[in-house]
This record gives structure tokens, sequence and C-alpha cells, in this order.
């Protein structure tokens, strides 16, 4: 007889760390959080918290840091700005508003004192998180992808259980986090390492690491007494391997395209990217940027 396999806990909670400093896009970033700059017509956070509706996430849990309070103000109700626009009638852009607003209480906001690094970050939220498996979503990596990447990964979670992180092939494994696989069944790959930032000829693969993880609340407990790893920080990929000595690991390359909006050009590639995609302003957008490059070559 079969063997049952008791059906992982459900994915419910999504943590989006964004209390770094956002160093590589000053001086944008001085006085405004990097996750609330604007690719094309609304901030790159919101694209973030789409994807995480879109794969049923029910409470994102921000962990925030000093001058960040714009980000709390964007997802409350405005309402002095509401009324005015009830006023005078514009319902259009009464509409525009409702996308950063969520019930009551499906938010929570966590304070991380100091910018010590990504796992420390991640570690901010495990008391809101519990005791339950939870996504962790880098806002400054914007998916491109129909159903969401997010969406893409709870669905492989569902069957496999334990983590499951996005993966994406690159030209440059040098630049970022890459994964050893083990064995692969299409587009769902057994890990069994991941290195950061590899020599080109020693990469174990060209898959790296782009940003979007669904984890087990026990890496609570191997963040907690995580060395500073890279850069003096408490790195999440630190104690993600030690995660995987205990338990599976899988990474899914999703099918879609991530933008990492961590630099300028990156930015500046994102808007381009998430302005063409636009269903309403896309063709416009079109025939403006070859428009500009023409009279830039002229
Ligand atoms: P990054 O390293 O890309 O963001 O971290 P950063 O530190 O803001 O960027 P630079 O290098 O100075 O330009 C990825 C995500 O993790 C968050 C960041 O806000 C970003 O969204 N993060 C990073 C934290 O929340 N806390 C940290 O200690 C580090």
């Amino acid at each position: 007889m079969d063997s049952v396999r008791a059906a992982p806990k459900p994915l419910r909670k999504a943590v989006l760390p964004v209390a770094g400093f956002g160093t590589r896009v000053l001086p944008a970033t001085k006085a405004i959080p990097k996750e609330m700059l604007t690719v094309f017509d609304r901030p790159a956070l919101q694209y973030v918290v789409d994807e995480a509706l879109a794969a049923g996430i029910e409470h994102l849990v921000f962990v925030t840091g000093r001058n960040k309070g714009a980000i709390e103000d964007y997802f409350d109700r405005a309402p002095e700005l509401e009324a005015s626009l009830q006023a005078k009638g514009k319902t259009a852009q009464l509409k525009e508003l409702e996308i950063s607003v969520r019930p009551a209480g499906a938010m929570s906001f966590v304070r991380q004192q100091g910018a010590l690094g990504l796992g420390h970050a991640v570690w901010c939220a495990r008391d809101i998180v519990g005791d339950e498996p939870f996504a962790v979503m880098l806002p400054d990596m914007l998916m491109m992808a129909q159903p969401s990447c997010l969406a893409q990964m709870a669905a492989v979670y569902e069957k496999v259980g334990g983590n499951v992180i996005a993966v994406e092939p690159t030209d440059t494994p040098e630049q970022y986090g890459v994964i050893a696989p083990e064995s692969r069944d299409g587009r769902v790959i057994k890990m069994k390492g991941m290195v950061e930032k590899p020599k080109r000829e020693e990469a174990p693969s060209n898959l790296f690491i782009s940003g979007r993880y669904i984890l087990q609340p026990e890496i609570f407990e191997l963040l907690s007494s995580q060395k500073p790893g890279a850069g003096g920080e408490i790195q999440l990929t630190d104690s993600m391997a030690r995660l995987m000595e205990l338990q599976p690991f899988h990474a899914l390359e999703y099918e879609g395209r991530t933008y990492d909006c961590g630099d300028k050009i990156g930015y500046l590639r994102a808007n381009v990217a998430f302005a063409l995609a636009n269903s309403e302003y896309g063709e416009k957008a079109a025939e403006m940027l070859k428009k500009t490059l023409t009279e830039w070559e002229r």
C-alpha cells in the first residue's frame, strides 16, 4: 500500500525585509525608502505585495527600520486625500488608491534596529510568523511572471513540502548565490547545496537564487545562533545551508523573468520593462522609447 504523506502546512505569511539603506541608489534613497521608488507607475513594493496576494498570502510582515515611515503610510488609508477626490468626483483616481489598502490587521510592521544583514532582518519577524512555514520576498527583486513567481512556488511547495526557493539562469553566476543541483524533474530541482558568488569556472550551476524563498520555521532557531558571514552581516544563506542538512530543499526554475532593482541601471531596466508590459501604456511607452533612442543616436 502507498504510504500517505501528510500535506504540508499551508503557506499564509510572507516576510518582506525593507530595512536596508539602499546605498547603491543614493541620493534617491536619502529620504525615500528604496522600496518606495517608482517602477513605472507605482512603488516597487506594490508589485511584490501583488505577487504575494496572487499566491494566496494572507498576512504580510514588513521588517522596517529608521526612515521607512513612508511604507506604513502608503499601505494605510488616506482619508483627506480620499475625501478630496470624492468631492471632486475623481473616481478613477480613487480606484487607483484601492490597490494599496489591505484589510485591517492583515499587515504587521516590525523594526530591525540596525541593518545587520538579511538573516537578521528575517529573524526579527520570528514572533509574528510563529511556528509555520512562511515566504521571504526581497522587494528589490521584481518578478514578471504569470502566474506570479510565489504562486508557482506555492504550487510546488504543496507537492514537495519542505523548503522551496526560486532560481533563474544567469550568465554571471559569480555575482550571485548559485545552487548545487542533485537531480531534476522538469523545472523542480532537488538541491544538495548552494554557493555564494562562486568563481565562474567553479560554479556548480548557472542557476542563481533570485529573491523568493518558502522556508520552514526551524530557520529561526538557526538564525538566532548565526555568526556574521560575508560582509560581516548575518546572512540568510548561511542558515539555509545549515537547514539543508536537516530538511529537504528544492529550487524552482520559475517561468518568468527577474528584474534586479538593487542598482541604478537595474531600476531603469525594470522601469522600461514594466512600462512596456503595461496593458494601457505599453504601446505608447514603446513609441516614446524608440523616439528617444533615435534622437539620442543622431
Ligand atoms: P540589499 O543588500 O539588496 O539592500 O538587501 P540594501 O542593503 O538596502 O542595498 P545596498 O547594498 O545598500 O544598496 C536586500 C533586501 O533586504 C533588506 C533590504 O532592505 C532589501 O530590501 N535588508 C537588508 C534588510 O531589511 N536588513 C538588512 O540588514 C539588510
